[in-house]
């Protein structure tokens, strides 16, 4: 009987199931931006890094001492070690035949479970105990139970800070003398005879049996995490606590872009040291800010027309360390302080007709943005990335502003649920003055016709 030929992804989990040192990660990506987080694993891991790519996830390997190389990337957001992977045919009614299966499997990569928990507990500086002994298990397990339900009974004021989402609890922060706390979930998606909670139920408990340690639905270190899309069953070890978009910002707004698709705008931009970066329409800073970080080589502007916005601008590059530099301007897009093809590259996220401003004035108004960022971006050299949800304004804009850009690049992003559009953008090498000479001579005639239309009115 032929075997079924490997995924990508089981050949590249298979790689670090041979080697002691190597252990794959999975890290998740806003949804159209995976092709940069792979240029920046290559460039910041490997040249040559082996890259599995899936919607909103890329899949690698990494030797295990290398994890502070994962910690440096910019373009993701969770990350996860892989413990295992597998494709069952799942039985479409009993559901203990699909429990066994995931339990069995559980049992024959145990040895890779317990490479993927050492590994989880030397990237998480989680200090106390991952093999516990029974004896060392029951001497806590009830003193655990009766602490859960004092705090149920009393529960502690939480202060929520705006902007932080932690899960669980962190694990660097317990002592060398506790046991492991963990929860399992499941994500799952096609039809199969059980739900995720009885995933997150059954292999819960196997986990105790297997392990000894602690079950904490709420205040657990580690999270174990079955993603099943319908036969592909995957599981994780989750590294992050927090998602690693939330980084630079204390001041939110109604428009906040995460850190983390700012960071992917500007490398589609690719910034060259000394070169003029801007965001003409900042918001409260989030692209200027991931630009003065992470590009501290490029002088860094960004100007918004609202006062408020630039307030919390202001507010937010204050948390910045002195050595992170951006300038902060009020202004109006429309004309902008600088002379013709001066600025390198603009990267900016565009007031959207859904959550600010409206469709109809972006059709205007997109069309104005684009002309004077084409005065002012350098000639043949200049780069624009432009962030919408407003693609069909973008597409009229662009019709009309067609002489001074060609569109280079345009990736389709996935935001909270709503399709948005990246526009990578290269300013052609006609002048502002020629492409205005030209405009005029089109719209010229029609001019005349439309006024003997009115006199004629
Ligand atoms: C989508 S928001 C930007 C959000 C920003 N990326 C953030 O993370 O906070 C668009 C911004 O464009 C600004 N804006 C709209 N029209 C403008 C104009 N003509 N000139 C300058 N800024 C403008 C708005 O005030 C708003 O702050």
């Amino acid at each position: 009987m032929s075997e079924e030929p490997k995924s990508e992804l089981e050949r590249i989990f298979d790689i670090a199931k041979k080697d002691d040192n190597l252990i794959t990660i999975g890290a998740t990506v806003d949804t159209g931006f995976e092709w940069q987080a792979i240029d920046e694993c290559r460039e910041k891991i490997s040249q040559n890094l082996r890259v599995f790519k899936d919607r909103g996830k890329i899949y690698f390997n990494i030797p295990i001492d290398d994890f502070y190389k994962v910690e440096e990337l910019k373009s993701i957001d969770n990350v996860y070690i892989l413990a295992d992977v597998n494709y069952y045919s799942y039985n479409k009614k009993d559901k203990e035949y699909n429990f066994k299966l995931l339990k069995d499997s559980l049992l024959k990569n145990k040895s890779q479970l317990d490479k993927s928990v050492n590994a989880w507990k030397k990237f998480t500086k989680f200090p106390g105990k991952i093999f516990p002994s029974i004896e060392e298990y029951e001497k806590v397990v009830d003193a655990h139970k009766a602490a859960k339900e004092e705090k149920r009974k009393n529960p502690a004021d939480e202060i929520s800070v705006p902007g932080r989402k932690k899960r669980g609890k962190e694990p660097a922060a317990a002592n060398e003398n506790d046991i492991l706390s963990y929860r399992v979930s499941c994500e799952r998606s096609g039809t199969h005879a059980f739900e995720s909670q009885e995933v997150a139920v059954n292999l819960g408990g196997e986990f105790n049996d297997l392990y000894h340690w602690i079950v904490d639905l709420t205040d657990y270190q580690l999270e174990i995490l079955y993603k099943i899309t319908h036969g592909e069953t995957i599981l994780h070890l989750r590294v992050t606590n927090e998602s690693l978009h939330r980084r630079n910002i204390a001041f939110f707004g109604p428009t906040t872009l995460r850190a983390t698709i700012c960071y992917n705008l500007l490398r589609l931009a690719k910034p060259k040291p000394g070169e003029i970066i801007i965001d003409p329409m900042c918001g409260g800073g989030s692209i200027p800010i991931e630009a003065a970080k992470e590009f501290p080589l490029c002088y860094i502007i960004g100007g918004d027309n609202h006062e408020k916005a630039i307030e919390r601008s202001r507010l937010n590059l204050a948390m910045l360390p002195k050595a992170y530099k951006t300038d902060l301007i009020k202004w109006n897009l429309e004309k902008l302080p600088f002379k013709d093809s001066y600025v390198d590259a603009f990267v900016t996220d565009m007031p959207f007709g859904k959550r600010m401003g409206s469709m109809s004035d972006n059709r205007i108004q997109y069309k104005k943005y684009l002309i004077e960022l084409g005065r002012v971006v350098k000639m043949k050299y200049g780069r624009l990335v432009l962030l919408t949800y407003d693609r069909r304004s973008i597409t009229v804009a662009l019709k009309s502003a067609s002489d001074l850009f060609r569109v280079k690049k345009t990736l389709s992003i996935s935001m909270g649920g709503l399709n948005a559009a990246a526009y990578v953008l290269k300013r052609t090498n006609l002048s502002y003055d020629s492409f205005v000479s030209r405009v005029k001579t089109l719209v010229e005639p029609r001019k005349s016709s439309s006024s003997s239309d009115q006199s004629e009115a």
